[in-house]
Formats: structure tokens, C-alpha cells, sequence
């Protein structure tokens, strides 16, 4: 059997994760693996309504429950989805995972990172992924292009441009903290710049499988 791979996606909102992972997928598919495209918080039926909670309900969330609902969503995914793909061999590409609990409630709710870290991974019973893609933008330019779509903002993306600096420096940090694991791509290149640097460090890792 192969081996699975893990990836997932990281920034704050507005960053163009979506459009990265698409191109991912593609050149893993046209590499012959199978890919598994999900996303947190929703990646499952479950999740999915953790995540009408977390960003579509009316009123506030309490900082430590709103940790908790992340990790829930983040426990079933994993045992449901991610580890059931990683077992069978295949490349799960993950748009988000632990560490925006870490940057968005450890950091930018200024709960402890370190305990909403160990939530998460009680959560996923210690699953890291191989590799972790950090997209990093300038928060005035994310919400810029945030903007630009037209969509309303979830109760997460109304918060104020300081916040999204510090979640940004949330990942910056732990990304040179663990340089094996992260990937840090300056997302303010075009499309094409970003992936083909993704798509190096991908082939890599699949050389080295
Ligand atoms: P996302 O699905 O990336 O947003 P969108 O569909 O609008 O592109 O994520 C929803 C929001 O949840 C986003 O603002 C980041 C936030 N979030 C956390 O605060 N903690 C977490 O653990 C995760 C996974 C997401």
C-alpha cells in the first residue's frame, strides 16, 4: 500500500487558499494519486452544522466555546474523513486544520495557544500533517480582496484589521518555530508564482514517499 500524504492550507481570510488548492489537486491527480479535497470548520454532514454555528448564528460565542466547536468539528473530520483517506493511501489537502485554532483562538481570542493547541490535538488523537502551506498576506491587503467579492462577511471576517495582524503573525511564528513542517509562500505573487513554489516542495515529498 502507499503511503498517505497530509496537507493543509493555512492563512488568514482572503489569502486565495481555495484557488492553491484547486491547482494542488490537479497536480497530484495528474501525478496518478488520489485526492481527498476537504476543508474545517464543515468538512463533514456534522461539521457542517458546527459551522452554521460558528459563523452564521446570530449573536456571540464565548472565546473558550468557540475553541471547543472548532475542535469538535476538527475531531469528527479526522476520524471520519481525513485518517479513514490517509489509511487507504491517499493525499488528503485539508483548507485549514489545527493551526487556525492556534492563530485564530490561541492568538487573535488570546486564549493560551499552548492549551488550545493540546484541545486540538486531544482532538485528532496527535494526527500533524507532513506538510502544512502557509499563504501570507499583509492584513489591509487581504481585506482588500476580501472586499472585492462582494460577499458578506461571516462573524469571524468582521473583526477589526488588528486582529487578522495578529493572527498573521500567529502563523509567521509558528511556521519558522517548525520549518520542516510549514511552507511559507508570499501570497502577494500571482497565481501561478505561488503554486509552481508549492508545487516544488510538494514534489519532493513525493519523491521522498
Ligand atoms: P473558512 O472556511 O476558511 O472561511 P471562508 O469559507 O469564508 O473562506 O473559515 C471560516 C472562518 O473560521 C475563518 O475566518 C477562519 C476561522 N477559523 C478559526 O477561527 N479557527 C479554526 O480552527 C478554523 C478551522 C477556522
Amino acid at each position: 500500500m502507499s503511503t498517505g500524504l497530509f496537507i493543509s492550507l493555512e492563512g488568514i481570510d482572503g489569502v486565495g487558499k481555495s484557488t492553491q488548492s484547486d491547482l494542488l489537486e490537479e497536480f497530484l491527480t495528474s501525478a496518478g494519486r488520489t485526492v481527498v479535497r476537504t476543508f474545517e470548520p464543515g468538512g463533514t454532514e456534522l461539521g457542517q452544522e458546527i459551522r452554521h454555528l460558528l459563523l452564521h448564528r446570530k449573536g456571540d460565542v464565548a472565546p473558550r466555546s468557540e475553541a471547543l466547536l472548532y475542535a469538535a468539528d476538527r475531531a469528527h473530520h479526522v476520524a471520519t474523513k481525513v485518517r479513514p483517506a490517509l489509511e487507504r493511501g491517499e493525499v488528503v489537502i485539508t483548507d485549514r486544520y489545527l493551526d487556525s485554532s492556534v492563530a485564530y483562538q490561541g492568538v487573535g481570542r488570546a486564549l493560551k495557544a499552548a492549551d488550545v493547541r493540546a484541545i486540538s490535538m486531544f482532538a485528532v488523537e496527535n494526527l500533524l500533517p507532513d506538510l502544512t502551506i502557509l499563504l501570507d498576506l499583509d492584513a489591509a491587503k487581504a481585506a482588500a480582496r476580501r472586499n472585492q467579492t462582494g460577499e458578506a462577511p461571516d462573524r469571524l471576517e468582521r473583526e477589526k484589521i488588528e486582529f487578522f495582524e495578529s493572527v498573521r503573525q500567529a502563523f509567521l511564528d509558528m511556521a519558522a518555530a517548525e520549518p520542516h513542517r510549514w511552507l511559507v509562500i508570499d501570497a502577494d505573487q500571482s497565481v501561478n508564482e505561488m503554486q509552481a513554489q508549492i508545487r516544488a516542495r510538494v514534489s519532493q515529498l513525493l519523491g521522498s514517499q
